[in-house]
């Protein structure tokens, strides 16, 4: 099967991409030369390979050397290696009389060479790619602080070469494992201007500040089983519940401050819509609005009393026992919620600020993490790899990046659309955040929560193990595939993925 050059197999040096196209010629032309059976040709072919050894190899040694190349030594080593072995074959060529065992010498040339593209080309000096282009960034990862230094143009560039990786043909039984992660992103709906008052405006506003972190939550993944409810900012019922409880018990406190309402009377609100609105407010009254946002929650918590025995008890008013029962799922499978306390109070005070859009920000750091996600856990051949751990490392960044209380529900939300994001990962990840349970749930609370509910359900890890074996088994074939040890065809005994 011929190799068709493709721009994700590039290095981006275009010298050594050059070196790599013509080694793709020789292998193709190699394979047409065994087809035809022109043996005698053949000899000429391998001088031109013992000469693409001699061109190539102390070029791309020399560029990694340049970039201070963590690895070179034992790239080094793997070029010796390719250039010993094909002076064996060369040698052992020159003895050859007849044409049966030509035959078979060419076809171990041949595996030899695709052995080299695949293993050699396409895994290590793929590595360099990153560093070929941007010196500073570790191998194959891009992290969340290079986001903000990537222009829109870079992101499209990107993109795009995201797209043509699922180029590469794979046979029938292996070539689900290619695709790109597909999964459900809802979007907002377009902004409307249609109010008739200021206050209706700036609700509308208010509601769609906080939907733009709602809805993010709002992605699913049908592919992927997950037997437990989904945490409560991931279900668009509790979004829309969210939204009652906001207008019955928040917005009033918004209204009652006086300095909202003085700051409202002067605002001209003609052309200003429900997204644009925060744009034509000054920085004072984004503030004031805030303020009163986040009275109106506190003033929902739960206060601490101390009985005449001197026990602590925590009084619950009124106002928040309806916030509890207006956020009541309408089944307990639609979505899990924990009994509303002072925590869950903060959680949803975070979703409102004023100064901030969080929509942008989280959409980049989500695609920088689906990339990582990709490249440490997905078998696609032509992409970069990420090191092992890179994944929970972007992940512990994600937390200083927004409100530290949402951390928790990425983690979640990747649990919830990437298949190997299992409970054993998030059971891992969360010995990053203290020695003991008792830490750990001062800063994943929701994770450590649906931890502890998993616990309850033994099925769930039997069913990950068995995924997760039936994943590494696809790995297998793959790699036997890639190395020539299985044909194109499905290898005997083998399930279909
Ligand atoms: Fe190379
Ligand atoms: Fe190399």
């Amino acid at each position: 099967m011929p190799i068709s050059w493709r721009d994700a197999m590039a290095i981006g040096d275009p010298k050594v991409d050059d070196d790599h196209k013509k080694l793709v010629n020789l292998i193709n032309a190699a394979e047409t030369l065994a087809a035809q059976a022109q043996f005698a040709a053949m000899p000429a072919l391998l001088q031109k390979l013992v000469g693409y050894c001699q061109d190539h190899f102390p070029r791309e040694e020399e560029m990694m050397a340049g970039l201070n190349y963590l690895d070179i030594e034992a790239h080094k080593g793997q070029h010796v290696q390719f250039s010993r072995k094909l002076q064996l074959i060369v040698d052992k060529y020159a003895t050859l009389k007849s044409e049966g065992e030509q035959k078979q010498c060419c076809t171990i040339l041949i595996n030899f060479m695709n052995d080299h593209f695949v293993n050699h080309i396409l895994k290590e000096d793929l590595k360099l790619k990153p560093f070929v282009r941007k010196p500073a960034a570790a191998l194959g990862v891009s992290l969340l602080s290079d986001v903000a230094k990537q222009s829109d143009e870079d992101l499209a560039k990107r993109r795009a070469q995201r797209n043509r990786d699922v180029e590469y043909q794979l046979p029938p039984y292996l070539s689900h494992l290619l695709q790109r992660l597909e999964y459900f992103v809802p979007e907002l709906p377009p902004p409307s201007s249609d109010y008739t008052s200021f206050d209706k405006l700036c609700e509308a506003a208010i509601c769609r500040r906080i939907d733009k972190v709602l809805v993010f939550f709002h992605r699913s993944n049908p592919e992927v089983v997950r037997e437990l409810p989904i945490f409560f900012l991931g279900s668009p019922e509790f979004a829309a519940k969210f939204r009652e409880a906001v207008s019955k018990l928040v917005f009033p406190v918004i209204w009652e401050s006086r300095q909202v309402r003085m700051m409202s009377t002067s605002f001209d609100w003609t052309g200003v819509d429900d997204e644009n609105f925060w744009d034509h407010l000054k920085p004072i009254l984004k503030e004031t609005i805030l303020n009163a946002w986040a009275e109106g929650w506190d003033q929902l918590k739960l206060v601490e009393n101390r009985k005449e025995d001197g026990t602590k008890v925590l009084q619950v008013k009124e106002q928040t026992k309806l916030l509890r029962s207006i956020l009541q799922p309408s089944d307990p499978s639609v979505y899990d919620l924990p009994k509303i306390a002072n925590r869950e109070i903060e959680t949803f005070k975070s979703l409102l600020d004023t100064a901030t859009d969080w929509w942008a920000k989280l959409n980049s750091a989500w695609q920088i993490v689906t990339d990582i996600y990709e490249q440490e856990k997905d078998p696609r051949v032509f992409q970069q790899k990420a090191r092992e751990g890179a994944l929970r490392d972007n992940l512990l960044e994600v937390f200083n990046r927004f409100p530290e209380i949402w951390g928790d529900f990425l983690v979640l939300a990747c649990h919830r659309i990437f298949p190997r994001i299992s409970t054993t990962f998030l059971e891992s990840f969360t010995t990053n955040f203290g020695r003991n349970e008792k830490e750990r749930e001062a800063y994943v609370p929701y994770t450590m929560r649906y931890l502890e509910q998993v616990r309850a359900h033994p099925e769930i890890r039997t069913r990950e193990r068995k995924e997760e074996e039936q994943w590494q088994e696809q790995m297998k074939q793959l790699r036997n595939y890639l190395s020539g040890r299985t044909p194109a065809d499905q290898p005997p005994g083998a399930k279909p993925g």
